[in-house]
């Protein structure tokens, strides 16, 4: 995620105390090994001496286990990274073509337009649909996605039972649903004369909301080739307008109670009445994803603060509820320049200030059911969610960890309170309602903790969150609500981690003799990390969004971090309901022929594991995620445009990496100006789906194809039978990967 509709939000910050590095240094450098003897306690490991900058960049640590446990290898060669080092080139500098090793074939699988269910109509090429073929049509700028197996030959228990990709019978690899998450639009491109070509109206509101949310597609293999079920009955949109429920400790609470609006084509009507804080319209922003163990898909709201905006004053006051909540997660009038505000008074801060709170949850949709009713599961948390991975323990407990994606946010888990019942999915349906929150603390000698966020949980000031005026409230049930739908400010008052833009986390699979519980989330830059006037987030929840400059620290060791790392950590006992763990640094990324003048804590170079050293840099790691043979996929959002920071890694990148080594290979590059995110597999690992978001990203309306035309640039793409235009504007899309001696993807 990035680009106009996105812009990164610096705020000017007073200087306020200076830091040193030494003393960081010196803790990480002592324990660096933690991780690999779990059982060790701090107090056990000695000082050292020697300690360097190479030192502390080298905080990696192979993981403990013997060679190839758990890990099939990897089996394609590492492709060049998609760069033109003819410095008298005019052109691109990173080729408008998605590449992938030999013995490998990619497609397009949909595209935005592309008609995803009955009436649906093949995309224009223009962009003239209106808002009601949208409805119809896969939406715009892709991001996380699952294929949900569909098998018509299996109870209906069994069938949506169990594909975790961690059992031997993970279901049918030719048939099945794809649900995908629209993240944003690109109004530029979304419309065929721009945004504000013709005036502003409801209709490109309409439209707008229609292209956000998620595609329910239903993807059928025949001949050898994928293609979209169009008219299938499981076909779905899921928008900014679809009705849900909210579940959970903070539904009903006073400030989920919003306006209530009549929701039509042409107007949003109040009704004049309140809403009873159990209902919602809509999600916005959904970036990555989850899944449960029961077969139900998570989609989670990211930067849905930008889709918001005022048509007046909104409230940022430091004094009053509102005002707080709206700087701690970054409400402003101006929002990211979305306009739907200025038509559809739902959106209006000035008007409707507790519409924000309904936005910013992890919500949990049926896809094998079209007319289920998706439900924002207030349980999880309120924040800039970026993703949901699950882990089932050896006892059947379990866990979703969640990053919050914002500069300086903080990492998350949620521990049902309730088993899995193993095969009974009715039973399982309620799990998200009940459990437990906590926020994670890096300490610097490689050991962590897992804070809870209870009314009972004690801050920093010494009080119990109960105490606390954020939260007071007529009981521990409303102080819980409160804990939720101010997150971020709880997880201040305990004193977590600042991290460095937590995005998506991965559990690696247990399987081939790997018991471990360990968890990895990429944290894709800061550019604040370590700069001149240190700050952190008030623990009183004051701090506006993103604007501290935390100093570096041992989990975030590298001041301006512009290429980002991937930390992972380990339960202790195996266990989800540990409160303690153990963690290390798995890569921190960077580009071995950089330039750049090293600072005392970054000589951005990195330490990406691969041969020749080099040859699978990458930065901005974003997408991640295990397959179910336990390879590590990593995919990045830079500019990818081969500019700046990123002259010698050019494009996007995926790569796949072992788990136990970090080595670590390219295997696909990206078009030009887009970012690599969704990543997916059949049951059966022969099938890839791979998120090409936005290509050609800050095109004009003018000239939407300024920076590509990809995916029709480089394939025939059909729609629904029709051949789309071979010069037409830039599509976010889903490729689809095979091997052409239809292996198993990686091998
Ligand atoms: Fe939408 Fe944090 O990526
Ligand atoms: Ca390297
Ligand atoms: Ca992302």
């Amino acid at each position: 995620m990035k680009g106009k509709s996105h812009p990164t939000n610096d705020v000017s910050l007073n200087p306020s105390s200076g830091h040193s590095i030494r003393d960081v240094i010196d803790h990480v450098d002592a324990s660096r090994r933690q991780f690999i003897q779990s059982g060790v306690g701090a107090a056990a490991l000695a000082s050292a001496g020697g300690i360097t900058l190479g030192g502390l960049v080298g905080t990696v640590q192979a993981a403990p286990v013997p060679a190839g446990l758990g890990f099939p290898g990897i089996g394609f060669e590492s492709i060049p990274a998609s760069i033109d080092i003819d410095p008298s080139s005019t052109a691109s500098a990173v080729a408008d073509l998605v590449k992938v090793p030999v013995g490998y074939t990619a497609n397009v699988f949909v595209a935005w337009g592309d008609p995803i269910m009955p009436g649906g109509a093949p995309f224009s090429g223009t962009a003239s649909e209106t808002a009601a073929d949208q409805l119809k049509q896969f939406g715009m700028h892709n991001d996380g996605m699952h294929f949900f197996p569909i098998d018509d030959d299996r109870d209906d228990d069994k069938r949506r039972d169990g594909h975790d990709g961690h059992d031997d019978d993970r279901g049918s690899s030719k048939r099945g649903i794809l649900c995908v998450n629209n993240e944003y639009t690109h109004e530029e491109v979304l419309f065929t004369d721009g945004q504000v070509g013709a005036g502003y109206s409801i209709a490109k509101t309409r439209k707008s909301q229609a292209a956000h949310g998620v595609s329910i597609v239903e993807a059928r293999r025949k001949g050898g080739k994928w293609s979209v079920a169009k008219n299938s009955s499981l076909g779905r949109r899921i928008t900014a307008n679809t009705f849900m429920q909210v579940s959970g400790p903070a539904a009903g609470h006073a400030l989920m109670q919003t306006r209530e609006f009549l929701i039509t084509d042409v107007a949003s009507t109040p009704t004049g009445n309140t809403t009873n804080g159990r209902v919602a319209n809509g999600t916005v922003n959904n970036c990555a994803h989850g899944i449960t163990p029961w077969g139900t898909y998570l989609t989670c709201e990211e930067n849905w603060n930008g889709n918001f905006g005022g048509t007046g004053a909104v409230d940022t006051s430091v004094t009053t509820e509102i005002g707080k909540l709206n700087r701690r997660y970054g409400l402003n009038a101006g929002g990211f320049g979305y306009r739907w505000h200025t038509t559809d008074p739902r959106w209006d801060l000035t008007t409707n200030p507790n519409e924000a709170h309904l936005f910013g949850w992890v919500i949990e949709i049926d896809p094998y059911d079209p007319k289920s009713i998706p439900v924002k599961r207030t349980a999880l948390g309120r924040f800039k969610h970026e993703s949901a991975q699950y882990v089932v323990d050896k006892d059947d407990h379990v866990a979703f960890y969640l990053g919050d994606d914002e500069r300086n946010e903080y990492i998350y888990k949620f521990v049902c309170k309730g088993k899995l019942k193993k095969g009974r999915r009715a039973a399982n349906r309620n799990l998200l309602d009940e459990g437990t929150l906590y926020v994670a603390r890096f300490d610097a000698d490689l050991t962590g903790a897992w804070l809870p966020l209870t009314p009972a949980s004690i801050g920093l000031d010494g009080k119990a969150l109960r105490e606390n005026a954020n939260f007071t409230g007529a009981d521990d049930a409303e102080v819980l609500a409160k804990i939720l739908i101010k997150t971020r400010m709880a997880a201040d008052a305990v004193g977590a981690t600042m991290m460095d833009r937590p995005e998506w986390t991965g559990a690696r699979p247990r399987i081939n003799g790997f018991r471990e519980v360990e968890v990895y989330c990429t944290l894709t830059n800061n550019n604040r990390r370590g700069t001149a006037g240190a700050s952190t987030n008030a623990a009183d929840g004051s701090t506006s969004a993103g604007s501290a400059r935390p100093p570096v620290d041992a989990a975030n060791p590298r001041e301006d971090n512009v290429h980002g790392h991937i930390i992972r950590w380990r339960e202790a006992g195996k266990s989800v309901k540990a409160t303690a763990f153990t963690w290390d640094l798995f890569a921190q990324a960077g580009d071995t022929l950089t330039a750049k003048v090293a600072k005392p804590t970054n000589n951005y170079q990195g330490n990406i594991v691969d041969a020749p050293n080099g040859s699978a840099d990458y930065g901005a790691p974003d997408g991640l995620w295990f397959d179910y043979f336990g390879r590590l996929w990593v995919q990045t959002d830079q500019i990818g445009n081969g500019s700046g920071d990123f002259v010698n890694i050019g494009s996007n990148v995926m790569v796949c990496a072992d788990p136990n080594t970090g080595e670590t290979r390219r295997f696909l590059t990206s078009p030009n100006k887009c970012e690599v995110t969704g990543v997916t597999m059949t049951p059966n690992g022969r099938t890839m789906f791979v998120g090409i978001q936005h290509p050609g990203e800050d095109a004009l309306a003018a000239n939407p194809t300024e920076f590509s035309n990809w995916p029709q640039g480089q394939f025939a793409v059909e729609s629904d039978g029709v051949t789309a235009l071979p010069g037409g504007r830039p599509r976010s899309s889903v490729v689809v990967i095979t091997k052409d001696d239809g292996g198993i993807i990686g091998t």
